[in-house]
């Protein structure tokens, strides 16, 4: 006999079926809603009023009443190794990489100070509401493993590959062009689609990859087409001039990963900053996606992303941290600088449009829409807890505020970890605020 584990959860609820940039009425909400959790999938979502009837006798109502539900955050860039070393100044990218970045990415050869550091990386986006990422781990193929082993151990969704570098970098963090290939085909193996663990093919950046090593990820892309590929592009300035002199022969930055077959679905891209339109509409016809990471473009310096531009070519969008170069872990800190980032470009994103980049947005870049993003039936019961009065400050706002779209705004510009009131994966609570 098989009993079915079934949980509700009444808030404020919302969540996203389309892109409010291009469809009216793209979000849900319910003011005084309920979430079904049934086997730690998506039952029903919708008004309380209307569902509660439905529950049979004797299920568990958790109250959240005066809290928002809503899909977990999806943070599709960011860097583990480089936890301990947010925040270290630095004037740009270049410098940054060689002064802090390679050095404390050299400790990941040991699997014991890669758990530690997974363990914490981990604890840190489930208390600021981020339950899946793209997550860049070091070159070395240990790193990956303690990586999965704590993911899998909180039940997590997460994406994550062993980077690929044999030139330009220290020599005690340089593979091979077949020694990378080699290890990134085992690790494949070894983790893609068990459990909610994917692996992405991770060079990680042209710079640092020779032809061969390019070639032959992109073999393992095309060899192994539901995997991920993820890589930094046109971030920023010096980085550009650096990629057009090792690479004359490409027309533009993205090309060069477009003449090895890395533009296709499933392929994140950091930054795209520096694209031209031509750039932009490669990568909507590819289907490849651009991860938006705007506290680190601006704390490097690297440069403003074209959100407007990037919408008319229809690309696909999302937002990340890229912690280490990213100063906060934080999706809702993230909105505030997007938000800022926008401004300086001359438009305006309304806080609708952040909370659905931050959700749907990057499940559909990622092409999981209806496994995670939001609360269609059948999804994955990744959740969150948003506290609008989670500070004095948020609480005094809260009393003038007037709309949805206020309420959200006030919570990207102002929130961050504290307005984190619980974070559920898979239907299990794995945080919950003190
Ligand atoms: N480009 C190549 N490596 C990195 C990295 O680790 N962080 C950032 N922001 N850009 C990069
Ligand atoms: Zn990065």
């Amino acid at each position: 006999m098989s009993t079915t584990d079934l949980q509700a959860y009444r808030g404020s609820l919302l969540h996203f079926l389309a892109d409010p940039a291009f469809s009216d009425n793209a979000h849900v909400w319910h003011d005084d809603g309920l979430l079904i959790v049934a086997d730690g999938k998506v039952e029903a979502a919708g008004d309380y009023a209307a569902l509660h009837a439905t529950l049979a006798p004797g299920v568990t109502v958790h109250d959240y009443r005066g809290k928002l539900l809503m899909p977990g955050f999806i943070d599709t860039h960011i860097h583990y190794p480089q936890t301990d070393m947010i925040a270290s100044p630095s004037e740009g990218l270049l410098p940054w990489l060689e002064t802090y970045t390679f050095p404390v990415e050299r400790g990941f050869d040991d699997p014991a100070h890669a758990a530690g550091v997974a363990e914490f990386f981990l604890d840190e986006l489930l208390r600021c509401g981020t339950t899946t990422a793209m997550v860049y781990c070091s070159v070395h193929p240990q790193s990956v493993d303690a990586f999965f082993t704590a993911s899998q151990a909180r039940g997590l969704r997460m994406v994550a590959g062993k980077v690929l570098m044999d030139r330009n970098c220290p020599e005690f963090l340089r593979d091979t062009a077949e020694g990378g290939a080699r290890d990134t085909e085992a690790l494949i193996g070894r983790w893609h689609n068990r459990g909610r663990s994917q692996y992405a093919i991770t060079p990680r950046f042209a710079p640092t990859s020779t032809h061969e090593q390019l070639q032959l990820a992109g073999e393992l892309a095309r060899a192994y087409p539901d995997t991920y590929i993820q890589t930094h592009v046109s971030e920023n300035a010096a980085e550009c001039a650096w990629v057009r002199q090792l690479f004359p022969q490409s027309r533009s930055y993205i090309d060069v990963y477009d003449r090895y077959g890395m533009l296709r679905p499933r392929a994140m891209y950091g930054h795209c900053i520096w694209l031209d339109d031509t750039d932009r509409q490669r990568m909507a016809d590819t289907g490849a996606a651009a991860a938006i990471c705007p506290t680190s473009n601006l704390f490097l310096g690297s440069g403003l992303f074209d959100f407007e531009r990037a919408d008319q070519a229809r690309m696909l969008v999302s937002l990340a941290t890229d912690v280490g170069g990213g100063t906060s872990f934080s999706m809702l800190q993230t909105m505030n600088e997007a938000y800022k980032v926008a401004r300086l470009k001359g438009s305006h994103l309304p806080a609708l449009r952040m909370f659905y980049l931050a959700t749907l947005g990057a499940a559909r870049a990622m092409q999981l829409e209806g496994t995670i993003g939001n609360f269609v039936p059948g999804a994955e019961a990744d959740f969150i807890v948003v506290d609008p009065h989670a500070t004095p400050l948020l609480a005094r706002r809260a009393r003038s505020i007037a709309s949805l779209e206020e309420q959200l705004f006030a919570l990207a510009l102002l929130g961050d970890d504290r307005a984190i009131a619980a974070t559920y994966s898979g239907g299990r609570q794995v945080y919950a605020r003190t």
